[in-house]
């Protein structure tokens, strides 16, 4: 039987999106502190957080009023309408963090502005249960009781008060890594555990990891197509098997992203989870360009082109630790155990190479355009005569398409001239294609009709002109297609942003198989 949700209960489940643990109410409150302009945050927590958690800032505080509709569903004084979400400037926009953990737990918020005065509220489960002014300082403090009270299920699941506290630090380290402008102190069942002083970035790094980790990472900036890439990698000679960091920041924005993640690895060409990289990164990008608004607790992001995010990541650090294309790592004697010995075609579309770690399972079709991309736009595709001139009859549309795009046409090694009314007579063909027929150049015409840039019309090319699924291969074409496409500066990637490749470490095999 279907039922309607009474509203607590829609509200109880709600709030459990934003609020998962303690971590996310100190989260949501620290970076309510940063949005408000703070200088100084401090944060105090007993018993894992469950019991208690208190953040309290030199921000800008709220006025009565304010202070009244702050902890109401989706009140925000972040953003007016969903566009402004593109332009935001600050770190909360939802109007959902105070609402949700006022609705589970015990909360109190003392604040004042400037000019107005001090004022309390104490919330329990949602409702005011007191309101009084109250003298302090610019600023606010808020502080969060007996979590998940009424919500015992939710209660239960958390994790042992050594766990959680863990999980705060390390939030609270994250934070603290990209806002170097601002000092943290918190205390950790009474007892200050950690007091960071506004300081440089390099600082800050050296204070919360400590000078040895500092000093087996090298910075890295970089800027690309309006992208800035900041941060620290491990210098390749530290990668590690374990105690990595891996902090990846959007905007400021502490995410979690499998894509930053695997850019970073694979540009110091690890192919398995042997070593890997620390890596601090924040990534600054066009607020147009990044969608912040896809997950409850604002953890991932998703990017407009991805592709283009992956390419500028893996070239950034692989030009910072100084390592060129896969080829001439693997010279340099890095990682890459990879020398396939074996090859094996999967119904005439993957292959498989046995490597020294595990086995590799490459698309011929995806690795192929990856290949022939790159030479695309590295040199321009040559011209290849045809034996036997090429006649074909346009449409008017056709030829309309044909006149317009000529010239690029030409660049890619098509010889064209007109013969007679709306007629064309074809001499060389791009050296790509394996010959052309009639259909064949009218579906190019179409296809490249509304490719505006080269790389667009090279990417149509480089598929036109890539091997086929179902095209058999031997092994030694199939051992060329890997030596090629790990001489490219992208291996992972075709250039439609779909994996090349998928790698089965013999770990992994061996723990499917419970080994
Ligand atoms: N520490 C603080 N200092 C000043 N204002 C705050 C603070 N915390 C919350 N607020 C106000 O309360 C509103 C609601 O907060 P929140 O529920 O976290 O939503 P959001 O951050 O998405 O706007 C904020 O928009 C802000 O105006
Ligand atoms: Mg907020």
């Amino acid at each position: 039987m279907i039922v309607l949700l009474d509203n607590d209960t829609i509200q109880k489940i709600a709030a459990g999106e934003v609020v998962e643990r303690p971590a996310s109410v100190v989260k949501e409150l620290v970076e309510n502190s940063i949005d408000a302009g703070a200088k100084k945050i401090s944060i105090s927590f007993t018993g894992g957080g469950k019991n208690f958690i208190s953040v309290a800032d030199d921000g800008e505080g709220m006025t009565e009023e304010d202070a009244k509709l702050s902890f109401l569903s989706h009140s925000t004084s972040k953003i007016r309408s969903i566009e402004d979400i593109s332009t935001l400037a600050t770190l909360g926009f939802r109007g959902e963090a105070l609402s949700s953990i006022a609705r589970v737990s015990i909360m109190e918020i003392h604040t004042k502005k400037e000019g107005a005065e001090g004022i309390y509220l104490r919330i329990s489960a949602g409702n005011v249960e007191e309101v009084m002014p109250r003298p302090r300082e610019r600023g606010t403090t808020v502080t969060v009781r007996n979590l998940f009270f009424n919500v015992p299920a939710r209660r239960k699941f958390l994790k042992s008060d050594y766990l959680e506290a863990e999980k705060i630090k390390t939030m609270i380290t994250g934070i603290a890594i990209v806002y170097p402008e601002i000092s943290f102190s918190l205390f950790h069942n009474q007892s200050l555990t950690l007091h960071l002083e506004k300081i440089t970035p390099e600082e800050r790094i050296k204070e919360l990891f400590g000078d040895e980790v500092a000093n087996e990472m090298i910075h890295l900036e970089y800027q690309k197509n309006g992208l800035n890439l900041s941060g620290y990698i491990s210098l390749p000679e530290y990668l590690k098997e374990r105690g990595r960091l891996e902090y990846t920041f959007v905007n400021k924005r502490p995410v979690r992203s499998g894509l930053v993640r695997s850019a970073v690895k694979n540009a110091y060409g690890i192919p398995t989870k042997e070593r890997a990289p620390s890596f601090i990164l924040n990534l600054s990008v066009d607020k147009n360009l990044v969608d912040v608004n896809v997950h409850p607790r604002k953890e991932e992001v998703r990017f407009a082109d991805e592709n283009l995010i992956y390419s500028i990541i893996f070239k950034a650090v692989r030009e910072s630790v100084g390592i060129g294309t896969e080829a001439e790592l693997r010279e340099r004697g890095y990682a890459w155990e990879m020398e396939p010995t074996a090859f094996w075609q999967l119904h005439n579309s993957y292959i498989f190479a046995q490597t020294k770690t595990g086995v590799l399972i490459i698309d011929q079709h995806a690795a192929h355009e990856r290949i022939l991309y790159e030479k695309i736009i590295k040199n321009k595709p040559a011209s290849q005569k045809l034996l036997f001139p090429l006649i074909v009859v346009l449409s008017a549309n056709e030829y309309e398409i044909f006149v317009k795009l000529r010239d690029i046409l030409a660049k890619f090694g098509f010889e064209v001239e007109e013969f007679g009314e709306r007629t064309v007579r074809i001499t060389g063909v791009s050296s790509l294609l394996k010959d052309l027929t009639e259909d064949e150049f009218k579906q190019i015409l179409y296809e490249i009709r509304d490719a505006k840039p080269f790389s667009d019309v090279a990417r149509i090319f480089a598929c036109r002109g890539a091997i086929k699924q179902k095209d058999k291969l031997t092994p030694d074409e199939m051992n060329a297609i890997i030596d090629d496409l790990f001489a490219t500066e992208n291996p992972y990637f075709c250039p439609h942003g779909r994996p090349t490749m998928i790698k089965w470490s013999i770990e992994e095999l061996s723990r499917r198989f419970g080994r």
